[in-house]
């Protein structure tokens, strides 16, 4: 099985953090790993390659960090410029045998139980052997609208897949006891999502396939020239083939997922103290409680403060109410304005 890692996005809810030039998956949150480095790690356990699909602009860093982990023996595809999942997937899964078995997963997750992870995508590799796209289902915690929704009918068959639904609607998922959330990840045989990709999606499979074609290829390496990457429509594949493909079954997985979105979600996945606040050797608490503060340079000091986000990387500081943290992206919007 080829693990699909996709490492295009910009996380830009994890600004100053997150960076164009530094995005999240390859920053090093968790004991001095990136995410990205915990994806490949965890799925080089059950799978035999990586097949890495990114921007031009980071492969440098992906391939220093595969170093770093004595991993070499990887492919790389890269991207000029994104346009989203579907395109991505597709273009990695035409570069490989149509009966191998791919695991798509992205970059930017954490997974905590891998021992259920392996039960898991023992089922899900059976069930893609079986000529499905198998998705991996997330019991929900609250009415998220910014994850697919998986409607579960028996055993693995699924009713309905459903992405990014409205705030109402996510809420009737949720009191309803059969949805999942989508966690991002895939499991199928490359030649089976293409066929469903050109059923559904024809404009994207034929740039793909015409992007492909007239890639630059060295053995390990697959260039996407820009005026094909831009002429490839931007969808994601949840939009593209999931909503619309009879193929698709569910896996549920009860796996200990996050998927590092946001400072809230990081938040609940730092290390803490005994008063809330995420262990940081330059912190200075009095009286302060349930804050997350992040900073690496200097000194940072709260007096009395409760349930705030303080990120500080030198150059930028962030100072939010926890609970807001999904605005973080506007303020990239602005800061793009200005510089
Ligand atoms: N190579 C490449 N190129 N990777 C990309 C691109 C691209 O153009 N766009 C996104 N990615 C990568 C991101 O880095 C991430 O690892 C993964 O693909 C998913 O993209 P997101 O942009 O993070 O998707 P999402 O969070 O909106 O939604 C997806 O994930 C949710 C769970 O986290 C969907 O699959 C939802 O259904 C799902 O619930
Ligand atoms: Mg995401």
């Amino acid at each position: 099985m080829t693990n699909i890692i996709l490492c295009g996005g910009s996380g830009t809810r994890l600004w100053p953090i997150s960076r164009t030039l530094m995005p999240k998956q390859f920053v090093k949150l968790f004991d001095s790993k990136s995410l990205f480095q915990l994806t490949v790690e965890r799925n080089s356990k059950v799978c035999d390659s990586q097949f890495i699909v990114s921007n031009s602009e980071q492969y440098f860093l992906a391939l220093d960090q595969l170093e770093e982990l004595h991993k070499d023996n990887n492919r790389y595809l890269l991207e000029p410029v994104g346009r989203n999942t579907a395109p991505a997937i597709a273009l990695a899964c035409m570069a490989l045998d149509k009966d191998e078995i791919v695991l798509v997963t992205p970059s930017d997750h954490l997974i905590k139980d891998e021992e259920e992870y392996a039960k898991v995508l023992k089922k899900a590799q059976a069930l893609a052997g079986e000529n499905n796209l198998v998705t991996f289902g997330i019991t929900p915690s609250f009415a998220e609208t910014g994850f697919g929704y998986i409607e579960s009918g028996e055993e693995n068959s699924v009713r309905a897949f459903h992405e990014k639904p409205d705030k109402q609607t996510a809420q009737s998922y949720l009191d309803a006891s059969n949805y999942y959330w989508n966690s991002g990840m895939f499991c199928f045989k490359a030649g089976v999502f293409l066929d469903e990709l050109q059923k559904y999606s024809p404009e994207i499979y034929e740039a793909s396939l015409k992007a492909l074609n007239s890639a630059k290829d060295e053995t390990t390496l697959t260039r996407i020239k820009h005026e094909d990457m831009i002429a490839i429509p931007e969808d994601s594949i949840d939009y593209a083939v999931m909503e619309k493909s009879s193929k698709v079954k569910v896996v549920p997985s009860n796996i200990e997922w996050s998927d590092v979105g946001s400072f809230d979600s990081l938040y609940e996945e730092l290390p803490q103290d005994e008063n809330g606040n995420t262990i940081n050797e330059n912190h200075i608490s009095i009286d302060s409680k349930n804050n997350l503060i992040y900073g690496k340079q200097r000194k940072i000091a709260t007096v009395d403060i409760e349930d705030l986000i303080i990120v500080d990387t030198g150059d930028a500081l962030l100072i939010s109410k926890k609970g807001s943290s999904q605005k973080v992206k506007e303020i990239v919007k602005e800061v793009r304005k200005t510089t």
